[in-house]
């Protein structure tokens, strides 16, 4: 049988991208983190004008000179923009803080989906983001879409914070958390939602395992198996 796109959306800390990392492992398949190429553009445009502000006409006129690429080490997937790894930098609270707001732009959104789309061209992958099931793979045979609520999210993202040195408390970022929920979800462009061929999941009262073993549950029901 031929290799399938599989598509993982949700809001915030869902779990999505350890969830899409595991299924990768297990199908042999790609993983593909949209939210880290998002973030990456984000931390490229705070360099570029290093005020704790971006310059919008500016990081737009800079898109060609953007390049980002993942790579897999035995510490898990990195990173790379343009030759450099950035995986830790995009977890800071100031790439949060900002990384909404880049998103809902028309020509990074463009610019990303055509990368995106390319990636998935050959099949094999598992892609997780805001708008997989919507607007990047529409046809992709198998989706799911996660929920949970802020507080649930917020709880988790701080004990992974903790755990990475970052200092931040739970208040500020269930707030963080509360408002990507309202702009993903309210833009324009792409928004956060569910496509109505997507299995949702409410993960709040379920450990990883549990998400992980509905998923290729649901996998296998469709009749798609490992290659
Ligand atoms: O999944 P994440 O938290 O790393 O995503 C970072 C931001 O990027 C998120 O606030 C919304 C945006 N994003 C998006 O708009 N579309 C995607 N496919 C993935 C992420």
């Amino acid at each position: 049988m031929n290799k399938i796109n599989i598509a993982i959306d949700g809001a915030a800390a869902t779990g999505k991208s350890t969830l899409a990392k595991r299924l990768a492992k297990a199908l042999d398949y790609i993983y593909i983190d949209t939210g880290a190429m998002f973030r990456a553009i984000t931390f490229f445009g705070l360099e570029q004008h290093p005020k704790g502000e971006i310059n919008v006409p500016l990081l737009v006129a800079s898109l060609s000179e953007i390049s980002i690429h993942f790579e897999e080490t035995p510490s898990g997937q990195r990173t790379f923009l343009n030759g450099v790894d950035v995986t830790q930098a995009l977890r800071n609270p100031e790439i949060n803080a900002k990384v909404s707001a880049v998103a809902v732009l028309p020509e990074i959104r463009s610019f990303l989906l055509d990368i995106q789309q390319q990636l998935g061209e050959d099949k094999g992958v598992v892609m997780d983001g805001r708008d997989i099931g919507t607007v990047v793979f529409p046809k992709a045979e198998c989706k799911f879409f996660l929920t949970a609520s802020p507080e649930i999210r917020a709880r988790r993202r701080f004990n992974e914070q903790l755990a990475d040195g970052i200092d931040e408390s739970y208040e500020a970022v269930l707030q963080n958390v509360k408002a990507r929920d309202h702009q993903d979800s309210t833009r324009a462009i792409a928004p956060l939602t569910k496509a109505v061929d997507a299995l949702e999941i409410d993960v709040s009262d379920l450990s990883i395992e549990a998400v992980f073993q509905v998923m290729t549950h649901h996998i296998s029901e469709k009749g798609w198996t490992k290659q």
